[in-house]
């Protein structure tokens, strides 16, 4: 099986547990530079790792320190709609799993239903909806695979994220993020029905890693950076040209945010 290859293969190289991971969605990757000693792995050397070709990837895992805590940094990850396999990130986060990981932090770019969350901002999802007709746990055998999702987004970890984000000067939104398969973008039919469903943020990601970090009993936190609105509000086309370049100035939000979050998490 993959994740023994995979935690036979890094345990050797990273030296010594991880309990935090943080996974940076599309242009988020600059939080990885702030690593100290840090041990860079490409995806493709870790067995059953998958590789991400959206531009704006970088496709590595950074394991290293940050605010003096030990911290495993995913620089990129992969989609379904890469690869057609909704347990596309099962590997990887079963393996940060078995090194130690106990608490995750998911980031995305995301776009946005509502004129006042505006591109560049950040939100932190409080709940989803999968409308993308898959489920990762599809296939898994065990009886761990009757997940609950009620509280998925940890209360107590996203009550940290707020504290975090107003010591830092954050501002941060919050919201329900709704999974979609992608890679086309949503109509602006699809959007408008979307908005009476209650949903905040749309994008491609981070429900698939949400469910198997669940099942794997890793806590979760997950933020959006919002970068453009969703189809037809405010008159919006999206494109990925846009989210990549919005992505890196959110980005800068971000890494203030994830920072004042790990420093907070010290004095526990
Ligand atoms: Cl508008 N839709 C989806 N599905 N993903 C996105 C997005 C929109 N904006 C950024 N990512």
């Amino acid at each position: 099986m993959s994740v023994e290859a995979a935690v036979a293969y890094l345990e050797p190289l990273i030296g010594g547990p991880v309990d935090l991971a943080v996974v940076l969605g599309t242009g988020l990757g600059a939080f990885a530079d702030l690593a100290a000693d840090p041990v860079e792995i490409p995806y493709a050397d870790i067995p059953g790792f998958p590789d991400s070709n959206v531009s704006g990837h970088k496709g590595r895992l950074v394991v290293g320190k940050i605010e003096g805590r030990r911290v495993a940094v995913m620089q990129g990850r992969a989609h379904y709609y890469e690869h057609g396999d909704p347990a596309i990130m099962r590997t990887p986060i079963e393996t940060l799993r078995r090194l130690g990981v106990s608490t995750i932090v998911l980031t995305n770019a995301a776009g946005a239903m509502d004129k006042n969350m505006s591109p560049g901002q950040l939100a932190l999802i409080g709940d989803h909806i999968n409308l993308s007709g898959v489920n990762p746990l599809v296939g898994d055998r065990e009886d761990g695979r009757f997940v609950s999702l009620t509280d998925a987004y940890s209360p107590r970890l996203r009550a940290r994220i707020k504290r975090a984000a107003s010591q830092a000067g954050v501002r941060i939104h919050e919201g329900v993020y709704c999974w979609v398969s992608g890679p086309s973008f949503e109509t602006p039919a699809e959007i408008k029905m979307m908005k009476m469903l209650g949903v905040d943020l749309v994008g491609m990601s981070t429900v698939p890693e949400v469910i198997l970090a669940r099942r794997f009993g890793i806590d979760v936190v997950a933020i959006s950076v919002i970068t453009n609105y969703a189809a037809g509000i405010d008159g919006s086309s999206p494109s990925h040209a846009e989210t990549k370049k919005v992505a890196g100035t959110g980005g800068i939000a971000l890494k203030r945010l994830l920072l004042s979050f790990l420093k907070g998490l010290e004095d526990v």
